[in-house]
C-alpha cells in the first residue's frame, strides 16, 4: 500500500551489493550470514513491541498456520474465527487439519467475547481474534475467556500492525501474534509475515515448522531435545531481500501510524454522517491503526446510498454481485468442506464427532452488521487539505443521496 522510500531502497541495495563481495550466495541466505536482514528484523521487532521471540515468515498466511501448529493444533480441535476477516484466517485453520468455528461479530467489527463463549466445546483448542481494518479486539476479556477455559489464543494481527489494545501492541496479548507484511498492510516487504510469542516452547516449534524438517534449530546436529521438538515442517523462511524491505519499514511505522491516526481524526470531525448513521467505535480510540475509518448506516439500503456516494465497504460491491472473501459467507470452502481430495480430510474424519452448523445464515448478526458498513481509506501520505477536501466533497455527495 506505502510506497517504498530512499531508506527502504538503501537496504535492499545493501544486500544485493554484498552479494558477489564474498564466495558464496549467503547473502541471500539467514542463516550463517553476520549481516542477516532477517535476524536484525526480528530482534527490531520483537523490541520494539516487547515480545521475547519474533520469528519472520514469508507471509501472513504462514505466520497463521506455523502459530497452530506450533500450539498443536491438529485432526478433531476446533478453532474459533469471527465471521468478517480474510478467508486466510479460516484457511490456516483447515491446512493446520482443524477445524474452524466461525462466530459472530459485534459492533466494534471484532469478534464478540460473549459469541466465543458460547462457541466453546470440549473440542475446542484455540480461539483467533482478528483486528480487522486495525480495529483492536476486546483482549482482556477474550484472554480471561482463554484462561478459564485452558484455550490458546493466537491473534490474527495482519491487519493491524502497530495497533494497541490498553496501551499494549495488538498481537503481544495472546500466546502467539501473527502479522501479515504483504502489499496491502501497515508496512510491507512485499510478502512477508511475522510470529511472535513470549513462550519458549512456541517459538521452537513454531521455528521447527517454518524452517523444513526443523534443520537450523540452535545446534541443526542436536538430538531431539524434548518429545515434540522434531517433526516435519514447510519452508516459510523470509527472504533476505523482503526482510530489507521489512527492515525499513519497520523503522517508518510509528511514523505511518501517527500520519493515518491524525487524518482519521480530521475526518471523523468534519464528515457529516447522515441521519440514523454512526461511527464504529474502535474498542480502543488511541491504539486503533487509523488507515480505515468505518460507519454504520441504519439500514443496508443506506449503506448503498453511501457507496453511491463513494464510499467503501460491502454494501455496493455485494450488490453488483462481488464476492468479498472478508466474509464468512462466501466461504464456499469451508460451508460446504471443499477439500482437495474426494476422502474431505480434515472436515471428515475419526477425529470429527460433530462439525459446526456451516451456513449461509449461521452469523445474521455479522451479516446485517457487514451489509451496514461504510469505509473510508487513509494513506499515511493523505495531508490536512486532502482530507479537508474529501471531507467537504463527500458531505455534499452524501447529503445528495439522502436527500428526502
Ligand atoms: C485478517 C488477515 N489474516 C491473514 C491474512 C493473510 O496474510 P498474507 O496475505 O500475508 O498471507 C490477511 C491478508 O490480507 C488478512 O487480512
Amino acid at each position: 500500500m506505502f510506497n517504498l522510500a530512499p531508506a527502504t531502497l538503501t537496504e535492499v541495495r545493501q544486500v544485493i551489493e554484498r552479494s558477489g563481495t564474498v564466495p558464496d550466495a549467503g547473502n541471500f541466505f539467514r542463516y550463517y550470514n553476520p549481516n542477516s536482514r532477517t535476524e536484525r528484523f526480528e530482534k527490531e521487532y520483537a523490541l520494539k513491541v516487547g515480545v521475547k521471540h519474533a520469528l519472520a515468515v514469508n507471509s501472513g498466511t504462514s505466520a497463521l498456520i506455523a502459530s497452530m501448529i506450533a500450539a498443536g493444533v491438529g485432526p478433531g480441535d476446533e478453532v474459533i474465527i469471527p465471521g468478517y476477516t480474510f478467508f486466510a484466517s479460516a484457511s490456516a485453520v483447515v491446512v493446520a487439519r482443524g477445524i474452524p468455528v466461525i462466530v459472530e461479530i459485534d459492533e466494534s467489527l471484532t469478534i464478540d467475547p460473549e459469541a466465543i463463549r458460547r462457541a466453546i466445546t470440549p473440542r475446542t483448542k484455540a480461539i483467533l481474534p482478528v483486528h480487522m481494518v486495525g480495529h483492536p479486539c476486546r483482549m482482556d476479556a477474550i484472554m480471561d475467556i482463554a484462561r478459564e477455559h485452558g484455550l490458546v489464543v493466537i491473534e490474527d494481527t495482519a491487519q493491524a500492525c502497530g495497533g494497541k489494545y490498553k496501551g499494549r501492541y495488538l498481537g503481544t496479548w495472546g500466546d502467539l501474534g501473527c502479522v501479515s507484511l504483504d502489499a496491502y498492510k501497515v508496512i510491507g516487504s512485499g510478502e512477508g509475515g511475522i510470529v511472535t510469542t513470549d513462550n519458549e516452547w512456541l517459538y521452537t516449534r513454531a521455528q521447527s515448522y517454518h524452517d523444513a524438517a526443523a534443520c537450523w534449530r540452535p545446534d541443526r546436529f542436536a538430538r531431539e531435545r524434548k518429545e515434540g521438538e522434531l517433526f516435519c515442517g514447510e519452508n516459510y523462511r523470509m527472504p533476505e531481500l523482503c526482510a530489507a524491505v521489512a527492515l525499513a519499514q519497520l523503522r517508518k511505522l510509528d511514523a505511518i501510524t501517527t500520519a493515518t491516526r491524525t487524518i482519521y481524526r480530521q475526518l471523523r470531525r468534519e464528515i457529516v454522517l447522515p441521519r440514523g448513521a454512526r461511527w464504529v467505535e474502535p474498542l480502543d480510540a488511541d491504539g486503533v491503526c487509523g488507515y480505515t475509518l468505518c460507519m454504520l448506516f441504519a439500514s443496508n439500503a443506506d449503506a448503498i446510498k453511501g457507496s453511491k456516494a463513494g464510499l467503501g465497504g460491502l454494501a455496493g460491491g455485494e450488490a453488483r454481485g462481488a464476492r468479498d472473501w472478508h466474509v464468512y459467507w462466501h466461504w464456499q470452502q469451508i460451508l460446504e468442506q471443499k477439500t482437495p481430495t474426494p476422502e474431505g480430510f480434515p472436515f471428515r474424519s475419526p477425529y470429527v464427532k460433530q462439525l459446526p452448523p456451516y451456513s449461509q445464515d449461521m452469523c445474521p448478526r455479522t451479516r446485517d452488521i457487514m451489509m451496514r458498513v461504510g469505509m473510508i481509506s487513509i494513506q499515511p501520505t493523505d495531508t490536512a487539505e486532502w482530507a479537508s477536501a474529501y471531507a467537504a466533497d463527500l458531505n455534499q455527495k452524501l447529503a445528495q443521496e439522502f436527500k428526502a
